[in-house]
């Protein structure tokens, strides 16, 4: 993990950690892309982040899974953790830290975690009848069920009768409504926050949060017949990377993403073992949407699982990225198609910025045999103006959409601009300027600057979305340093393109699908 710097404002973003059962899909690449936007955006702003990502680990599901492979369950869960961490490192995940449960650092903490609360009498022995699903590795009771089977994932549900230690959370409805209502726990977007306190004015059972009939996961501190329920011990990733229980400088977090079926596990049970702990509420809690393909829920049944690695290997990394950042409102369900990632790409990256850069630096090693013209400062000449004036407001709009997760409205907000900027080409029609003397080419200059100082303020928006084609966009314009490291308020600020820079042609950016 990153030290961490005293001066710096903190900010703390987490994935869900996520099943090693299966291969990783298209949903487990949009959480972790939207937390790296964020992550990526924080950094810009001079935060100090901490961007946690990892892999759950234990529990039944698991067990059986690799119980089907052939293996042991750990030998399967480094197996399929590795393509996580590998997943990843193709999307260009910048996560500070990676969590696996079954790490000692994470056992350790929930082992702590568990004593505090079972030491403030909020754990109790006794005994679980009811329904359990393992693929939601959740409990249910019988009025849950939707015709005998899980209401979530609609496939079928075992029954229990065991042994299990219990968790009070039947205290905790009224406290946490309060905090919803409060404004200490934000949950976004509201129709999700409306989910969970109409859930807990019904009133909250105490949880199981014990089991006995498998072995794969944290036993009971002082009592091995019992291992934890998956969902104690898996929340609890969230502090254990910060070093819990000896220090946990970075709690509270600022946001858990999470989608939204997952919803009830953090905003309700995470946050009442949180409170019976006596930590910190989490700031906020992100539930997105899900994606279907071609308008179908997506399951292996139906064999139209998207794999990321796929997509990526065909289309590039930046490209899915953008799409999936793109094509839907964040905290809204989409649908996946590779008509409507083909179309993306071709319309929005090739043709309204791929050709913008193109055509720019063309132009200025044409005009100017490759080197930034300076500004003039004469207003007459100035026929750029309007972009220029227009930035400062574009900038606090894009960072304040940032700010509020709306991904979709952040890259609207630059692809507005992008096409702002393709119209005063044409406009200002610099090929005939070129053609004329004197005061032409101040404005030639004029027009090549605004184009190019324009086209660097566009790569600073775009990097958190897209990290490698910002940085090529910024090399094409001839900065060197790196655009990681860039301050956003200055980087977005006019003038940051000295006269003199050479601009450098590269391959096109984002090539045309045909
Ligand atoms: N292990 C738990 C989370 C524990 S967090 C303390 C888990 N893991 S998971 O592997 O099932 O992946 C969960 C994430 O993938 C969730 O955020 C879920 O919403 C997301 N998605 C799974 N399928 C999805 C889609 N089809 N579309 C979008 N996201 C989806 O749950």
């Amino acid at each position: 993990m990153a030290p961490l710097n005293q001066d710096a404002k903190r900010f703390y973003v987490t994935t869900p950690i996520y099943y090693v059962n299966d291969a990783p899909h298209i949903g487990h690449a949009y959480t972790t892309v939207s937390a790296d936007c964020l992550a990526r955006f924080k950094r810009l702003k001079g935060m100090d982040v901490l961007f946690l990502t990892g892999t759950d680990e234990h529990g039944e599901k698991v067990q059986k899974a690799a119980l089907s492979a052939g293996l042991s369950p750990i030998e399967f869960a480094d197996k399929v953790n590795l393509r996580f961490v590998e997943l990843w490192k193709k999307l260009d995940i910048s996560n500070d830290s990676f969590i696996r449960t079954t790490e000692e650092r994470h056992k350790r903490a929930v082992k702590a975690f568990w004593k505090v609360i079972s030491e403030k009498g909020l754990i109790y022995k006794g005994e679980y009848e009811d329904w359990y699903c393992t693929p939601c590795e959740n409990f249910l009771t019988e009025t849950q069920l939707a015709a005998g089977k899980c209401p979530d994932c609609g496939r079928p549900v075992q029954k229990l009768k065991e042994e299990s230690y219990f968790f009070k959370l039947s205290d905790y409805g009224g406290v946490l409504l309060d905090a919803i209502n409060s404004g200490e726990l934000v949950i976004q977007p509201d129709s999700k926050r409306n989910e969970v306190t109409s859930f807990l004015k019904d009133g909250l059972r105490d949880l199981s949060i014990s089991r006995t009939t498998f072995s794969w996961g944290i036993p009971v501190p002082g009592d091995d017949k019992h291992v934890m329920y998956v969902w104690f011990d898996a929340l609890t990733n969230y502090l254990s990377a910060t070093g819990y229980p000896d220090v946990a400088l970075r709690w509270p977090v600022d946001v858990h993403i999470i989608g939204k079926d997952i919803l009830r596990f953090h905003a309700v049970y995470w946050t009442a073992f949180l409170m019976a702990a006596g930590l910190a509420l989490p700031k906020k809690i992100f539930a997105h949407g899900w994606w279907t393909i071609d308008n179908e829920k997506m399951s292996k049944s139906k064999g139209n699982v998207v794999d990321p690695q796929a997509v990526v290997d065909r289309y590039g990394v930046d490209q899915f990225r953008y799409f999936l950042m793109r094509e839907v409102p964040f905290g809204l369900d989409g649908d996946f198609s590779i008509k409507a990632l083909e179309g993306r790409i071709n319309a929005d990256l090739a043709n309204d910025l791929g050709n913008l850069l193109s055509r720019t630096v063309s132009m200025i090693e044409k005009y100017r045999k490759g080197e930034v013209p300076s500004e003039c400062a004469s207003h007459a000449l100035d026929t750029g103006r309007y972009l220029k004036d227009a930035l400062p407001d574009m900038a606090k709009t894009y960072a304040g959409n940032m700010d509020a997760l709306e991904f979709h409205k952040a890259l609207d907000v630059i692809w507005v601009f992008v096409r702002k900027l393709n119209a005063f080409v044409d406009e200002a029609a610099p090929w005939k300027l070129a053609k004329e003397e004197g005061a032409a080419q101040a404005r030639l200059s004029n027009v090549l600057y605004t184009l190019a100082e324009g086209l660097r303020i566009i790569a600073v928006c775009a990097y958190p979305f897209m990290p490698s084609s910002a940085e090529k966009m910024w090399l094409s314009l001839g900065m060197d340093a790196r655009i990681a490291n860039v301050d956003f308020d200055k980087a977005t600020a006019w003038g940051g393109l000295k006269d003199g820079l050479r601009v450098q042609k590269g391959a096109s950016l984002f090539p045309r699908i045909e």
